[in-house]
């Protein structure tokens, strides 16, 4: 079974898009690397910065493995099955490996991302035809690793670097910017002090790291300069950002936020992925007063239970959080919720799931990822008793997204007949349609030439699709 509520476009665990083909315009005889994305955004944002950083060894990327010189698989580690599929990728690649050896050709097969961090030397054990292994905080050391397996060796580089890979990395260039489209991701915020017994993050990203605001509004710059209109701010625990403000006081995320709503031509700004102890009421605020700050908020819960969220090491209880998001709809009337929820965790019993679902009816969600417990070795969690069987997590997994879709239907048909902005993203498949995204992340399908990809238009919705609204430009 698919474990998502829906197909998410932007969640851990989900096949996530290549890093975007710009093998357009290349010189005849430059490299190709085909870079894969599994896992979250921050992977994402990863593999545009390290395809960055190969543009400068001279590779374009290209959409295929087909006629790659280098293929990168940037990993994740979240869940049992997203692991897996790096050794069934890996599999595949090392037959095409042979292949292009047989014809005189190199391929070097690259492993980045969280599995890498776990498990690198596994990966070199159980597939050595992997010729680097490079981490989450080492992908910066990138072309030195290259350049190593130039010379004949297998590089694992997963060590912790004592610096700063941002400081590192080299901007990507002006061309290279402009391919980012006109939604892009900036990591402001990296790793997890926060332990929750179930979850890998703190051990493959490592403890918590904010950038410095100078680096922040130097690239958010840079894009928006390029074309970029909106920002989605990125961070394991994003709200966790801190750091010395321009008038040298210790600021934190609400009023990093406030000071980049101030660079021009912005026109929304989001953030993802936030963790309800770090909600702090200049955050709150910050929903209140600007306007480009999107009333759409990912905040997980994991459980309505207060015994599983502290088994889980959460360290808030059901009500808190409930408490919490009614002071963010009171800031925000119009703020659309989305969560994340592990059924099945240790010790869940029938009446804690209910918990849950009771959670789930009074928070209203507008769209949500919901999760069977998928134990992970070094975590807590899996060392602890009374694991729940399969077929119980199954059960309750269903009900639960049965739920959740019901909530997020509601909420999209409340939107027909409104009226909304609506910010153009790409041409749909239809001649003369568009593609935008609303507030609220849904995108928005829009016929007869509403306008170019960038604009900000104005229009009312006529009816739903499944994962999207149908609507017409304003006169
Ligand atoms: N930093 C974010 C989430 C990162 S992981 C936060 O604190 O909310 C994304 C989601 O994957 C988590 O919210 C959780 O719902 C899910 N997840 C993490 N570890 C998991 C595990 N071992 N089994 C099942 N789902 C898990
Ligand atoms: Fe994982 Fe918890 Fe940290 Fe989120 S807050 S990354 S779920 S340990
Ligand atoms: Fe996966 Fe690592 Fe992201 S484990 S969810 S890629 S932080």
């Amino acid at each position: 079974m698919k474990e998502e509520t829906t197909p998410p476009s932007n969640h851990p665990d989900h096949n996530a898009p290549a890093a975007p083909a710009n093998s357009a315009g290349s010189l005849p005889n430059s490299r190709k690397v085909f870079v894969k994305t599994y896992g979250c955004q921050m992977n994402v944002y990863d593999s545009q910065r390290m395809a960055d950083s190969l543009a400068a060894e001279g590779y374009v990327t290209t959409d295929t493995p087909d006629d790659a010189d280098m293929v990168l698989l940037n990993t994740c580690h979240i869940r049992e099955k997203a692991s897996e599929k790096l050794y069934s990728a890996l599999g595949r690649l090392r037959e095409m490996k042979k292949q292009r050896h047989k014809n005189g050709r190199e391929m070097i097969i690259g492993v980045a991302g969280c599995v890498a961090q776990a498990e690198g030397d596994e990966i070199v054990r159980r597939s050595p035809s992997v010729d680097l292994v490079v981490g989450p905080q080492t992908y910066h050391r990138l072309p030195q690793a290259l350049a190593q397996v130039r010379q004949g060796q297998q590089v694992v580089d997963t060590e912790y670097a004592v610096e700063d890979k941002f400081e590192h990395l080299p901007a990507a260039s002006r061309d290279r910017l402009s391919k980012r489209g006109v939604s892009a991701f900036l990591t402001v915020q990296e790793g997890c002090d926060k332990f929750c017994t179930f979850c890998v993050v703190p051990y493959t990203r490592g403890s918590e790291v904010s950038r410095s605001v100078t680096q922040i509004v130097n690239e958010a710059v840079r894009l928006v300069q390029a074309g970029v209109r909106e920002l989605t701010l990125l961070g394991q625990n994003v709200n966790g950002w801190h750091g010395i403000g321009d008038d040298g006081r210790e600021w934190g995320f609400g009023e990093l936020l406030y000071r980049l709503a101030e660079i021009p031509d912005i026109a929304r700004l989001r953030y993802t992925t936030s963790h309800p102890r770090d909600m702090d009421d200049v955050l709150i605020n910050a929903h209140r007063d600007l306007d480009i700050l999107m009333p759409y908020l990912h905040l997980p819960v994991q459980s309505g239970s207060d015994r599983i969220l502290r088994a889980m090491n959460r360290k808030h209880k059901a009500d808190d959080y409930i408490r919490l998001i009614e002071r963010i709809r009171s800031a925000r009337p119009d703020m659309a919720l989305s969560g994340d929820f592990i059924v099945g965790f240790p010790g869940e019993t029938d009446e804690d799931f209910e918990d849950t679902m009771r959670l789930v009816r009074e928070v209203g969600y507008a769209q949500a990822y919901s999760f069977k417990y998928s134990p992970r070795p070094g975590t807590p969690g899996a060392d602890l008793p009374a694991h729940v069987e399969e077929q119980v997590k199954d059960e309750r997994l269903q009900r639960l997204q049965a739920l959740l879709s019901e909530q997020q239907y509601a909420f999209q048909d409340s939107l027909v007949g409104t009226e909304m902005d609506v910010l153009l993203e790409k041409p749909g498949r239809l001649e003369g349609q568009m593609i935008g995204r609303s507030p609220w992340l849904i995108p928005v399908i829009i016929d007869k030439n509403p306008g170019e990809a960038g604009d900000m238009i104005r229009v009312r919705v006529t009816t739903t699709g499944t994962n999207s609204l149908v609507a017409e430009k304003c006169a």
